[in-house]
């Protein structure tokens, strides 16, 4: 099969305010330019890596030293994290966080918003997994990904359930992690996976920055507010479908060791990640249907 260009692309979804073009690597590439937000995402693992709602600054994060290429990973924007989580249980050669976020999704609709915005509808299929992600880009960003099992009891295998782990493994641009607060975690008990996975009891405080930070906060629905007094905004995150929150920055030493992540680039920025993992996986029947979403806004703070 031949694949499609930016030309066919345009020609099937013509919406005002979207156009398709390369991007780095010859990934095709959506840009959105609308009245309420610009945004940019890329059909290697359904990746959403620019949104800007009009005026605010670009609120996602992207490594200069990202790679562009199929089947690699993005380092930035929003990676979608399925169906496992960190590193795989039993496999450790079989890719970090799953294999959606390097498989090349299909684009099915794209539809104009009424408040301005455009909406992305991508999707993937993979025995025994329909994937549908949607992506909302307007003065809000909400992206919801719907996982579908195959109707088929032989999918499950024995246990006749597929356990599954999943996030919205969204980074965002901010002025300092010296200086920032993320609010609304205070009462969630934690994994801290710095220096190795340890259970720890919720700390009654918003989080602060000093160090490299990897924690996996279980049994949390809520939402998070990351306060940046350099910015001078407020980023809220509201989720549903998820009770797993994943804080993440590399600090000095970590962000050394990847290769495509700038050596100086951690301070400006942090991970919120919206999912389901470790004790908070979800578990699957055939014919079943899980959706988990993330909203995010800006608002301006003195
Ligand atoms: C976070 C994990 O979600 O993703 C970290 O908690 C991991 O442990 C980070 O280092 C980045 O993962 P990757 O595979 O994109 O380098």
């Amino acid at each position: 099969m031949t694949e499609s260009t930016p030309a066919d692309f345009n020609n099937q979804f013509s919406v005002p305010g979207l156009r398709f073009e390369y991007g780095p690597g010859k990934l095709v590439r959506g840009v959105i330019d609308t009245p309420a937000a610009r945004g940019e995402f890329y059909l290697n693992g359904a990746h959403v890596t620019a949104w800007q709602p009009a005026e605010h600054q670009p609120v996602l994060w992207m490594s200069a030293a990202s790679n562009f290429a199929e089947g690699k990973p993005i380092r930035g924007g929003i990676p979608l994290c399925f169906p496992w989580f960190g590193p795989h249980a039993d496999d450790p050669s079989l890719p970090a966080h799953g294999w959606a976020r390097t498989s090349v999704w299909e684009l099915s609709s794209a539809q104009p918003l009424k408040n301005q915005g455009i909406s992305i509808v991508m999707t993937l299929t993979r025995s025994p997994y329909r994937l549908t992600y949607q992506v909302d880009f307007s003065s809000e960003l909400h992206v919801r990904l719907l996982v579908e099992t195959e109707d088929s009891a032989a999918a499950a295998g024995s246990s006749g359930i597929l356990a599954i782990e999943e996030a919205l493994h969204t980074y965002f641009t901010i002025g300092d992690i010296h200086q920032i607060l993320i609010e609304g975690l205070e009462s969630a008990d934690f994994i801290d996976k710095v220096p190795e996975p340890h259970a720890c009891n919720a700390v009654q405080a918003p989080i602060q920055f000093s160090g490299e930070t990897d924690r996996v906060y279980q049994n949390t629905k809520s939402s998070c507010r990351l306060i940046d007094p350099v910015m001078h905004r407020m980023i809220i995150v509201d989720k549903s479908g998820s009770d797993t929150t994943v804080v993440w920055n590399p600090w000095i030493a970590k962000s050394a060791r990847m290769a495509d992540f700038g050596d100086h680039e951690w301070p400006g920025m942090v991970c919120i990640e919206t999912a389901n993992a470790g004790i908070n996986k979800v578990q699957l029947k055939p014919g079943d249907r899980h959706e988990i979403t993330a909203t995010i806004r800006v608002q301006t703070i003195k």
